[in-house]
């Protein structure tokens, strides 16, 4: 069961200054503003400096312009798949990116992408992986008649929705829940799960054994400096 909503503490990192974000989207982008307003409030030592969208009209670009953020589009019409990412790449080097998040960015991101920024890049699905992967991972799993579901925040692969997971968040499927319902508290809880595992990677230090994201010290300081992945 998830703990009660509130807000993170702030965080201290002894890393110079915060990571640089870019989010990638479709849509509207409600993952991207609770990431936005956790790096604001200081939750994750982080600032979002770029959005990337494949969709003109995706609203989250709007929302980003709003607060300040630059924002734009990279259509994949007319290029293909390869000529896009390589030019999402492009703008991502320039605007400094470190990490890229999807977040509802609704394509399977190609190895270029993958390579250029390798276990730097974040997903989150409305599932409880690796049950109910790819699309409409809330319907999938209220037809299925779960009893249990929530989101997962995962590094991304070459897979679909099949990368080394970092944090999970559980939450119960209710009689009278409509797909429409618990759609809606799976997302509460992603607005809490994409935070939580920036902050967890930022701060803490992280290795990839096999598949599993291992927190070294998950008890301990939050003082001591960023170690990157190995292996
Ligand atoms: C979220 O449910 C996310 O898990 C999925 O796409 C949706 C995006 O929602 N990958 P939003 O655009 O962040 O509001």
């Amino acid at each position: 069961m998830s703990a009660a909503p509130g807000p993170l503490p702030p965080v201290r990192s002894s890393r110079p200054g915060p990571a640089k974000i870019a989010v990638l989207l479709s849509g509207r982008g409600s993952n991207f503003v609770a990431l936005a307003e956790a790096c604001a409030r200081g939750e994750v030592p982080a600032e979002i400096v770029l959005v990337l969208s494949d969709r003109p009209d995706a609203p989250g670009l709007d929302r980003a312009r709003e607060r300040g953020i630059p924002a734009r589009a990279v259509p994949r019409r007319g290029l293909g798949q390869v000529e896009q990412e390589r030019q999402m790449i492009a703008a991502l080097r320039e605007a400094g990116a470190e990490w890229v998040c999807l977040a509802g960015y609704m394509r399977i991101v190609g190895p270029e992408l993958i390579a250029a920024f390798a276990r730097r890049i974040l997903n989150i699905h409305p599932a409880l992986l690796p049950a109910f992967p790819g699309l409409d991972g809330q319907q999938q799993a209220w037809e299925y008649g779960v009893k249990v579901s929530g989101c997962t925040v995962h590094l991304v692969d070459e897979g679909c929705d099949t990368g080394p997971i970092v944090v999970q968040r559980v939450i119960p499927v209710l009689e009278a829940d409509t797909p429409e319902t618990l759609a809606a508290r799976i997302l509460e809880q992603e607005h809490r799960a994409y935070a939580e595992s920036l902050r967890l990677l930022l701060t803490r230090p992280w290795r990839l054994l096999g598949r599993r994201v291992v927190f070294d010290d998950i008890g301990g300081s939050t003082a001591r400096p960023l170690v990157t992945s190995q292996g």
